[in-house]
């Protein structure tokens, strides 16, 4: 299978993990021989119920027996993503009442740039420096990294660029521009979040000059931070509310939310103008609404907070020289790269798993379900100091 792997299987980095799965089920995956592997990172902040969730394999199954892919998005009224995207409405503040599916995230960014073009008539974008938002064109465009971009242009024309948290900047966004887009909390940077009253002044720029504000929630969504979305922990709704990742419980989705008004300006001039084939699956539609319900009617977002103070009450360690983050969206800031390489790929060969942010190298990620358990953190959190205890005394290179 690792030589299949390898052969057939396109790589996105010459040194995969290649791990080979036999299953998964709660905060463990399970390898080839049955090694139970503990889970630190939830498919990249994909699986806040963890892995198998009973009741998000009962509603895929359920669907499964009624009906998969019948028309494109949009077309037909199908059960699944009409209970979504009305529960998704029902606990967005503010106008954010109409919600378009899609595949994945950047789909989704890809969305909510083309209906601020749409809507305001404006052509210019502005993002943040280390903004991540995809890996499509348009997401591309106003990702906030030229190394990973470089290879890949011309992109679309454009795009302006400020620095995260500084309200300096702010004045750069003018009548002529059709939105902002940042991220609630920028995670490949490191897991940064605003700093006191910027969103804020974000919000209150746009307004003054008609642009619109789109948050990518992509991460910090369904519950990561404690809160539905991360930006209910500031004065700031968006215009455009994009998400993904765990909204679909470990099935791919995107999604992107705004305003009836707004929303509508995509049924016309052209007709057309933003469709998708898959995008509202019913399947994956089933996935996200039992995932949403779980996650909105258990305890789950009120006990992240006692996870993150545990995560940081035992992740105390000379090796640490900062724990970025808010709720279970943490990254750990080790003093150099390959300090953070060594940490990662040791904890493998614990059967711990921890990951990479994409442009911060000194970061190791620690973003696990929001269904582990405290005796589990406890585990992985030992796992990580005794590790950390060795790189110190110089015992592992
Ligand atoms: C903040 C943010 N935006 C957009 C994306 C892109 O989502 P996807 O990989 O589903 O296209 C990601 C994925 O990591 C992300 O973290």
């Amino acid at each position: 299978m690792t030589t299949d792997f390898f052969k057939y299987q396109a790589q996105t980095t010459p040194h995969p993990i290649a791990m080979e799965i036999s299953h998964a089920e709660g905060s463990y995956i399970y390898d080839k021989k049955n090694n139970p592997h503990l889970d630190f990172v939830a498919g990249v902040s994909a699986c806040p119920l963890g892995h198998n969730h009973p009741k998000v394999v009962k509603a895929i199954k359920t669907q499964l027996n009624k009906y998969m892919h019948v028309m494109v998005y949009g077309e037909y009224i199908l059960e699944p993503p009409v209970e979504l995207t009305k529960l998704l409405a029902k606990n967005l503040p503010g106008n954010l009442e109409k919600t378009y599916l899609t595949n994945s995230g950047t789909e989704a960014v890809e969305g909510a740039l083309k209906l601020a073009k749409r809507f305001t008539g404006r052509s210019e974008i502005i993002a943040a420096k280390n903004g991540y938002h995809g890996n499509t064109m348009g997401a591309m465009s106003v990702m906030g990294f030229e190394e990973r971009k470089q290879a890949f242009r011309p992109l679309i024309p454009d795009v302006k660029f400020i620095e995260f948290n500084k309200k300096e900047d702010l004045s750069i966004i003018t009548e002529k521009t059709a939105c902002i887009i940042l991220e609630t909390i920028q995670g490949g940077a490191g897991f940064i979040t605003p700093v006191d009253g910027y969103l804020e002044a974000v919000r209150n720029r746009c307004n003054d000059t008609g642009t619109l504000l789109i948050l990518d929630e992509i991460q910090p969504g369904i519950g990561r931070t404690g809160k539905l979305f991360g930006f209910e922990h500031y004065k700031c709704t968006p215009d455009i509310l994009v998400m993904g990742k765990g909204l679909g419980g470990g099935m791919p989705i995107g999604a992107f939310t705004a305003s009836r008004a707004l929303m509508d300006v995509l049924q016309d001039r052209p007709k057309l103008g933003h469709i998708t084939t898959f995008g509202g699956h019913p399947v994956i539609a089933a996935s996200a609404l039992a995932t949403l319900q779980e996650v909105l009617s258990s305890n789950l977002m009120r006990d992240v907070f006692e996870k993150e103070a545990l995560i940081r009450k035992l992740l105390i360690h000379p090796l640490i020289s900062e724990i970025r983050g808010m709720g279970l969206m943490l990254a750990l800031i080790m003093p150099s790269k390959e300090i953070t390489d060594q940490l990662i790929i040791e904890s493998q060969k614990h059967r711990l798993i921890l990951f990479w942010l994409l442009f911060e190298p000194k970061a190791v990620r620690i973003t696990p379900p929001l269904t582990i358990s405290n005796k589990e953190i406890i585990e992985g959190c030992n796992i990580i100091i005794r590790i950390l205890d060795r790189i110190q005394s110089g015992s592992i290179d």
